[in-house]
């Protein structure tokens, strides 16, 4: 089995921003207004703004050929290809990767705070929006922010230990729990790969790694993996 850790730069040359880059998200907007619990509760209108303007943004997005490659090595390959990305767009699932988990969450997707219930997100939410289901006020882009458990651990956990191949593609490994896989997939027994821009912090944590734009890189990495098996 092969996972993939994927980050805000397997989506940059689909033109959505990346965080930590010069120009990134977060040098533009204040993270803990806009990615925590407390920023939501101190200025909810804020939040909303923040994400309503993301989802407009990744909505004319298209994939481009990092996302095209992997969706093509899920299809193509003789074992199983697991994709477990940070990004909250979907662009993984409209170039037709089929598992993907986000661990961060889903842009597209509503949650209520109250009751739990999830649901496809309008365009734009906003503090006047009620939950379908309980009609509390408490209605959230369902998306993982700064002191929230991340999703699915659980899964990303028996994944990695069932990897053969751990490969980091656009992050910059700052974030945990996902910063933390690379050591995991190691200690489970994985070769670890890092695909990126340039090294990441964490660089020295992987067997090897390729630097370029996802655009390049990813398609060439993957044209070698479906060539070798056949
Ligand atoms: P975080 O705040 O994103 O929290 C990570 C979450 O993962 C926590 O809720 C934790 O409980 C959970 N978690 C950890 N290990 C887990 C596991 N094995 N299974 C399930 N859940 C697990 O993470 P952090 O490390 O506190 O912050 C990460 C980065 O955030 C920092 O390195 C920094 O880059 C950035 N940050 C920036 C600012 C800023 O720029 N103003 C502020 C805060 C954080
Ligand atoms: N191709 C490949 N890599 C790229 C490209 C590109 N075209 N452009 C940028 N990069 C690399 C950068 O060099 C950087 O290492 O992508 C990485 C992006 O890192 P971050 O901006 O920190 O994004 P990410 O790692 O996804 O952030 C993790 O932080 O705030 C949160 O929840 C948010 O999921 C996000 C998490």
């Amino acid at each position: 089995m092969i996972v993939i850790l994927t980050g805000a730069g397997v989506s940059a040359e689909s033109g959505l921003g990346t965080f930590r880059d010069k120009g990134g998200l977060w040098s533009r907007y204040d993270l803990s207004e806009v990615a925590t619990p407390d920023g939501f509760a101190a200025d909810p209108a804020l939040v909303h703004d923040f994400y309503n303007a993301r989802r407009a943004n990744a909505a004319e997005a298209e994939p481009n050929a990092a996302h095209r490659a992997l969706a093509r090595l899920e299809a193509e390959a003789d074992e199983d290809v697991l994709i477990v990305t940070q990004n909250i767009d979907d662009l993984h699932e409209r170039a037709g990767s089929r598992s993907v988990i986000h661990m961060h969450g889903e842009l597209f997707r509503t949650l209520c705070a109250a009751c739990g219930a999830r649901w496809d997100a309008a365009p734009a939410l906003s503090t006047a929006d009620a939950c379908p289901q309980c009609r509390a006020a408490a209605v959230r882009p369902d998306v993982v922010w700064f002191g929230e458990m991340p999703y699915h651990m659980e899964r990303i956990v028996e994944a990695l230990e069932r990897a053969r191949l751990f490969v980091s593609i656009g992050t910059s490994g700052s974030v945990y729990p996902a910063a933390g896989f690379v050591a995991e997939a190691k200690a489970f027994g994985a070769a670890t790969l890092e695909l990126n821009l340039e090294p990441s912090d964490g660089a020295t944590g992987f067997d090897a790694g390729r630097y370029g734009p996802a655009s390049e890189v990813v398609p060439a990495w993957v044209n070698e993996v479906l060539g070798s098996a056949r």
